[in-house]
């Protein structure tokens, strides 16, 4: 099962997918390429580390959407790696129809929270401030509907009476790098 993985940022969830794969944890599930909307993403680090290909694709001309020029640009990109899976790890642009019918059924999200509580941006910071007890990450299938798709799995972190921000920002870290691994893995078999 080819892997296409889509990136903004530090790209510790890439990290613990290519380590996944490199402990022969990802079940027949193999990444062929990452692809970032930002030139500085730490996630293009990763390409030299593990050995596959990364690359920077202009998104523009927008700056929270993939449309227009972007998605022309990143469908071909996408495309060129023929993935079977295409992983938002995350990458954060909401998806338009002419991507998301690209790869229609292939596309899946990961998002810091239990979803459908608290989607959109900053799943952790919304739960922390609403002071609930329970949250978590969620993988789910990527539909038009921003964080709305079917949800493939989810994994609970309880929020303790001494959390802070960043206390449960590490522990939601630690679930969604267990958690998108072992869904990657289920799917491939
Ligand atoms: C992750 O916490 C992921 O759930 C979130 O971005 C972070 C990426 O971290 N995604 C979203 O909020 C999508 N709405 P990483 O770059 O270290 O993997």
């Amino acid at each position: 099962m080819r892997v296409v993985i889509l990136g903004s940022g530090r790209g510790s969830n890439a990290e613990a997918i290519l380590s996944a794969q490199r402990a022969g944890k990802l079940g027949r599930a193999r990444v062929v390429q990452i692809l970032a909307d930002q030139p500085e993403a730490g996630i293009l680090a990763l390409g030299a580390r593990f050995g596959v290909p990364a690359a920077f694709v202009d998104p523009a001309p927008f700056k929270t959407k993939l449309e227009g020029e972007g998605e022309v640009r990143f469908i071909a990109a996408v495309k060129a790696a023929a993935p079977d899976l295409v992983v938002l790890a995350g990458f954060m642009r909401v998806l338009k129809p002419g991507f998301l019918n690209a790869f229609a059924g292939k596309i899946i999200n990961l998002h810091p929270s239990l979803l459908p509580s608290f989607p959109g941006l900053d799943g952790i910071g919304q739960a922390f401030r609403r002071g609930v007890k329970l949250t978590g990450c969620t993988v789910h299938g990527v539909t038009a509907e921003v964080d709305g798709g079917p949800i493939l799995d989810q994994m609970a972190v309880r929020i303790e009476a001494g959390d802070t921000l960043e206390t449960l920002a590490a522990k939601v870290h630690a679930a969604e790098h267990a958690l998108l691994p072992a869904v990657i893995a289920r799917l491939s078999d």
